[in-house]
């Protein structure tokens, strides 16, 4: 399926607030029609920092804010645990709408295919312009692909410093941030309990690279 996509919806402006509240109104995928309401990012304009992450969850859906369930929980702790302070950041999705299969009374969350993701690029590509970040992290293979390409593989790069590749036409930014890619938050907490810790410990180690930038 081939979305009109969110360029048409984006107000020309880089005020987040502004444009948080255009994103209420996006129909560039089929998304907004099941979920709750777009959730856009949180933070302030004057964060150095963007993190990226996939989309909303059941919680945030509800919230209409980012990272406020238990992929955010973990998250803080992280942030925390590489000495990054929440006030310094800025968290958003590729995906502003919650993309899930209902099953009896739970909403399931479901992986946003490519053209969602493309749908939905105009939108963070409005929150990086408008607060021009010196390091932005990816959150996942979803996030990843959307800004480094389809081809970019998490595993071999995470923790890495990167550029956004020039020849992905679909980024068109004003400024050339740093990048960096590492897991999901949610991925620690799906795997299994007797590998959490290394995974956390792997994921703040990723986070202290981001923290050597700041
Ligand atoms: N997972 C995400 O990728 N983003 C959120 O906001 C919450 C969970
Ligand atoms: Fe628009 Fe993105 Fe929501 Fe699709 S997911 S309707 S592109 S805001």
């Amino acid at each position: 399926m081939v979305y009109p996509g969110a360029a048409e919806f984006v107000p020309d402006t880089d005020d987040l607030g502004a444009l948080a509240e255009a994103s209420q109104a996006c129909k560039g995928c089929d998304l907004y029609q099941n979920a709750t309401q777009a959730v856009f990012g949180a933070g302030s304009r004057k964060a150095r920092v963007v993190f990226v992450g996939e989309q909303p969850g059941d919680q945030e859906d509800k919230a209409g804010e980012p990272f406020v369930g238990p992929a955010g929980r973990l998250l803080d702790k992280a942030l925390a645990a590489a000495g990054i302070d929440r006030d310094d950041v800025y968290v958003t999705n590729a995906v502003k709408h919650f993309k899930f299969e209902q099953r009896g009374k739970r909403r399931i969350h479901k992986t946003p295919s490519r053209t969602e993701v493309v749908a939905c690029q105009p939108w963070l590509l409005a929150e990086f312009n408008a607060i021009s970040p010196e390091v932005v992290v990816l959150l996942g293979a979803t996030a990843a692909k959307a800004l480094m390409g389809s081809s970019f593989r998490l595993t071999a790069h995470r923790g890495e410093v990167l550029h956004l590749p020039a020849e992905n036409a679909t980024v068109d930014l004003d400024a050339d941030p740093e990048v960096v890619a590492t897991v999901h938050p949610s991925s620690v907490l799906r795997g299994p309990p007797e590998d959490r810790e290394k995974a956390f410990d792997a994921l703040v180690a990723d986070l202290r690279v981001v923290a050597s930038l700041m």
